[in-house]
């Protein structure tokens, strides 16, 4: 993979200075012959505890234990990867670097991504050019610096203007010895669908947002459109050779280093603000443009920072994606918070309106992520009614329970008891009886087999596919209460289910559904977990049709026929045909009602 030769890493190595090159991030004093020292720039510290050995060439902290070469101080200090580092290096300290010999297919792919990367640069250079100094561009002028975009911000972005004419990227290009190919390759162009043969410029009477990665090299654009009813509103390069919008983020190459420094990114939705971000000195912001958090992206950002701050639209789809981005940052060691944006403002309006500072204390206002989860649950829950407030229960439950213990967490089971009209004790009980639920019925995959003879301690630890159907019977009942009281009514728990504590559940909901969490048995903590478990799935699932039920109610009653006929057969007892009749009626009523089922989708 390292393309560069090991004698070129040797010689960068040498040339750097190492003084100059720490300086740039902390005040070194000189401490000795070949040692300087100084606050440690990875670490909160009012000692100088981190050194730096010119000579050997490397750093180290007494207080976090960083260390490395000049290659790990830009890799940390930059968010760069190793040849990114390397290449940082070497222009710095003007060394030349040398590629190893490679195969000549690879020589060709790099020298084709190469002229492809050109190519791109020296169009945002034209757009660029074109927006500052066409007449037809004055429009577009004055609607970015009057949206209090400054000529310095969009010049260091590299905004730029698509011309109006046809083919005017085309010449300019041709001319500058790019093929027709390339320029589709990089969707500068695009075929006409009119005319066979013929190609024209993608982008046209439109403002250019170059999209660059981690080194500033152009690989596409996000291009705004400029008249009334052009549309669409952004038309983007598509997915090709260079460009692939999932590992995109709009401004990495020029908030890489201020978010390395800071330990955190800001996340926003669109070109302009981050520009504006930009603008108000937060440096550390990049734009996922409108998209969902990607894994790439996800990836991406773990190497540079340990917080995300989302500072996303307070609108629907913006909320969906923070809870997307929770999902993603799930078992990472990426921390989430959430800036608490006024509903209906995204960041760029909210600089133009109330100035940076305002944007700059609502960033500091952030909160963690899941205090931003709770509040959500909590505001759309229905906590007027003792359904409503089971509800939220189940579903909030899970989300406290991941929690250590802290002040945080107090602190949220004492806003959650509040609003749920609960005693803190007995949240703090149904808390951790859901978390045991979730834990015992979800058990780890490489969990050990439970010993031959050993006490049935977790009861629904390994459901077999059976017991997981009658499960579902109670999950369908307490999603869609009214009807499943009408089911409960009518069946017969101990004929119909196998699962010993299953069926003291069925029990208890039975009549019970609108409040599945009251009136439990203080001394049976089982059956508590196991219908905090129920509850909680009813919830994730959300409200189910009857149809659902009367489903899940046949699929037990086919297996209980299957129990009596096999019964029946080692007893040798008669009546095995009645019961197989019955067992086939039951089949036609399943088919029945998957087929309501599939006609409702
Ligand atoms: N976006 C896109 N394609 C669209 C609409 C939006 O790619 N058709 C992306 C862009 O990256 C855009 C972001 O989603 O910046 C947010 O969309 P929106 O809020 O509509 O745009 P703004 O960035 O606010 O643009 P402007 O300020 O120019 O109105
Ligand atoms: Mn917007």
């Amino acid at each position: 993979m390292s393309r560069y030769t090991a004698d070129s890493r040797d010689r960068v190595r040498d040339a750097v200075d190492m003084v100059a090159l720490v300086s740039g991030r902390t005040e070194l004093r000189r401490s000795g012959a070949n040692s300087y020292f100084g606050r440690c720039p990875f670490h909160e510290e009012r000692t100088g505890s981190f050194h730096v050995s010119p000579d050997d060439k490397l750093y180290h902290c007494f207080g976090c234990q960083a260390s490395g070469d000049p290659f790990n101080f830009v890799m940390e200090t930059e968010g760069l990867d190793f040849v990114g580092a390397l290449e940082a290096l070497a222009d710095r300290f003007g060394v030349a670097l040398e590629t190893v010999d490679e195969d000549p297919e690879a020589v060709g792919r790099r020298a084709r991504r190469e002229r492809l990367h050109a190519l791109l640069g020296r169009a945002a250079g034209y757009y660029a050019r074109y927006l500052w100094e066409a007449r037809e561009a004055a429009p577009a002028r004055e609607y970015l610096l009057g949206r209090g975009l400054s000529e310095a911000t969009l010049r260091e972005f590299r905004v730029g203007y698509g011309p109006s004419a046809w083919d005017r990227m085309l010449t300019v290009s041709r001319r500058a010895g790019f093929s027709e190919e390339e320029l589709l390759a990089v969707g500068l162009a695009q075929r006409s669908k009119a005319t066979p043969g013929q190609i024209y410029d993608r982008f046209r009477e439109r403002i250019m947002f170059p999209a660059a990665d981690a080194r500033g090299r152009v690989l596409g654009f996000g291009a705004r459109a400029m008249r009334e009813n052009q549309r669409p509103k952004y038309l983007n390069t598509s997915d090709g050779e260079l460009y692939h919008k999932r590992s995109q983020l709009f401004g990495i190459d020029l908030a890489r280093v201020a978010a390395a420094r800071a330990g955190r990114m800001i996340l926003v939705e669109g070109y302009t603000d981050v520009l504006a971000l930009h603008q108000a000195g937060v440096a550390n912001a990049v734009g996922i443009m409108g998209t969902a958090l990607t894994e790439e992206q996800v990836n991406e950002l773990e190497r540079v920072v340990k917080v995300l701050e989302l500072c996303l639209d307070a609108d629907r789809a913006g909320q969906e994606a923070m809870l997307r981005a929770a999902r993603l940052a799930e078992g990472r060691k990426l921390e989430l918070r959430v800036v608490p944006l006024p509903e209906g403002r995204d960041p760029a309006e909210l600089i133009e309106r109330d100035g940076a500072p305002a944007l700059r204390s609502l960033v500091a206002r952030s909160t963690p992520f899941v205090v931003f989860h709770v509040e959500r649950i909590l505001e759309r829950a229905d906590t007027r009614s003792a359904e409503g407030r089971d509800r939220a229960l189940a579903e909030l439950a899970p989300v406290v329970a991941g929690l250590p213990a802290s002040v945080l967490r107090e602190d949220l089971l004492r806003r959650v008891a509040g609003r749920l009209e609960l005693s803190e004790g007995r949240l703090a009980s149904l808390v951790s009886a859901a978390a045991a639920g979730r834990l015992l019925t979800a058990p780890r995959r490489d969990a050990p087999a439970p010993e031959p003879g050993a006490a049935p301690t977790r009861p629904l630890a390994d459901l077999d596919q059976g017991v997981r159907a009658e499960r579902t019977f109670l999950v369908t009942c307490v999603a869609s209460p009214e009807a499943g009281e009408r089911a409960l009514a009518r069946i017969d728990p101990d004929a119909l289910l196998t699962s010993e504590v299953l069926r003291r559940a069925a029990h208890h909901l039975t009549g019970r559904l609108r409040s599945p969490l009251g009136e439990l048995p203080a001394e049976d903590e089982e059956l508590a977990r196991v219908v905090a478990d129920v509850v909680a799935r009813a919830g994730r699932a959300g409200p189910v049709g009857p149809e659902h039920i009367e489903h899940a109610r046949l699929v037990l009653e086919r297996a209980r026929l299957d129990r009596a006929i096999r019964r029946a057969r080692v007893q040798g007892e008669a009546g095995v045909g009645d019961l197989a009749r019955a067992r086939e009626q039951v089949l036609q009523g399943i088919r029945r009602v998957v087929a309501q089922l599939e006609r409702a989708v």
